[in-house]
């Protein structure tokens, strides 16, 4: 698709897409183009679109506060939860949705087997919110999905157990800090 834009660049429909932007828009196409009724799904498309944005840019900022990989971030955070976005559901959506990362990694032709590698690992890992690892890119996904998911207001969405709540707020706190941010106390 060619741009209309005066600029001759419209973002996401521009002929020359990097390859992070032609994920984004494929993950966004399918969430748009899903054939799952909202019935069949644990969360909304609504919240998904939302949700996928808003973690992608979290992350793309993180990444350059903290001097990871802002593409890699970006993929990484755009096939987070790739998993509900296809199938709808959240059960072990985190190892699950590492398949389908991978595939549409290897699909698309555009990054290499390590890079791939380190994206999928930080999809699988995104759920363990309870793990403090080394992996600075699965750190680095964990605390955007989470500084996202508490900016909805007071309520905190998105937190699987009374056990994992504990360490979400954990690393609220800690990002929201790294980020010169006051705390956030109040989250029922
Ligand atoms: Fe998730
Ligand atoms: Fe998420």
């Amino acid at each position: 698709m060619t741009s209309k834009s005066p600029s001759g660049f419209h973002y996401f429909v521009h002929d020359g897409m990097h390859r992070d932007e032609k994920l984004q828009a494929g993950v966004i196409h399918e969430l748009l183009n899903s054939d799952l009724v909202q019935e069949e799904r644990e969360s909304s498309v609504q919240w998904e679109l939302k949700h996928s944005s808003g973690v992608i840019q979290l992350a793309r900022l993180l990444a350059q506060k903290r001097g990871v990989d802002e593409e890699l971030a970006v993929v990484a955070a755009a096939l987070h939860d790739i998993h509900v976005i296809v199938h709808g559901t959240y059960k072990d959506h985190a190892v699950l949705g590492g398949r389908i990362a991978r595939k549409i990694l290897e699909n698309s032709g555009d990054f290499s087997s390590a890079e791939i590698n380190r994206i999928v690992r930080a999809v699988e890992n995104h759920s363990d919110k309870h793990v403090y690892s080394e992996d600075k890119l699965s750190e680095l996904i964990k605390d955007a999905d989470v500084l996202d998911v508490c900016l909805y207001g007071d309520r905190l969405y998105d937190y699987k157990s009374e056990r994992l709540r504990v360490h979400y707020m954990r690393r609220i706190g800690a990002v929201r800090a790294e980020l010169g941010l006051p705390g956030k106390e109040k989250l029922s």
